[in-house]
């Protein structure tokens, strides 16, 4: 049965005006749009969304960045999505992503404390029903 994960456009993208090339590439590869909603996040919903990073050097930074502006929440569904849009994002590190990936042709390194890398996605199906549950209550 189709998978469903959760894809945010975290606030670079959004200022960037990406959202609608991220959501565009991630259509084109053939996962249906489920949900949708511009956020301005709340610190709430970030220490749920990021609980397994407290602790960590960049945790501050990153929860700064993701209140820095509205994110756009998606939920896309499909056979195996969740590893399928990890790897059209690409990895953590925008600058080395490998080119051909929303974070290796769209991103690189701005010299902050944090990866500014563009989309998150879920990483398990047990985070994707967490994480859409967190995003879309
Ligand atoms: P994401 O995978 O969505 O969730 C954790 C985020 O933390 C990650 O994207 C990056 O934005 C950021 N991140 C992860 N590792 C590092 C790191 N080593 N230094 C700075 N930011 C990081």
């Amino acid at each position: 049965s189709a998978e469903r994960t959760l894809i945010l456009v975290k606030p670079d993208g959004v200022a960037r005006g990406l959202s609608g090339t991220i959501l565009a590439r991630v259509e084109a590869k053939g996962y249906s749009l489920v949900d949708l909603k511009l956020v301005h996040a709340t610190r709430e919903i970030l220490e749920a969304h990021y609980a397994g990073h407290v602790g960590k050097p960049f945790y501050e930074p990153l929860v700064e960045f993701m209140l820095s502006g509205p994110v756009l929440a998606a939920v896309f569904e499909g056979e195996r999505v969740i590893e399928g849009f990890r790897s059209l994002a690409g990895s953590t590190e925008p600058t080395t992503a490998a080119p051909g990936t929303i974070r290796g042709d769209l991103g690189r390194d701005w010299g902050l404390k944090v990866q500014q890398n563009l989309v998150h996605g879920s990483d398990s199906p047990e985070s994707a029903e967490k994480e859409i549950s967190i995003w879309f209550s």
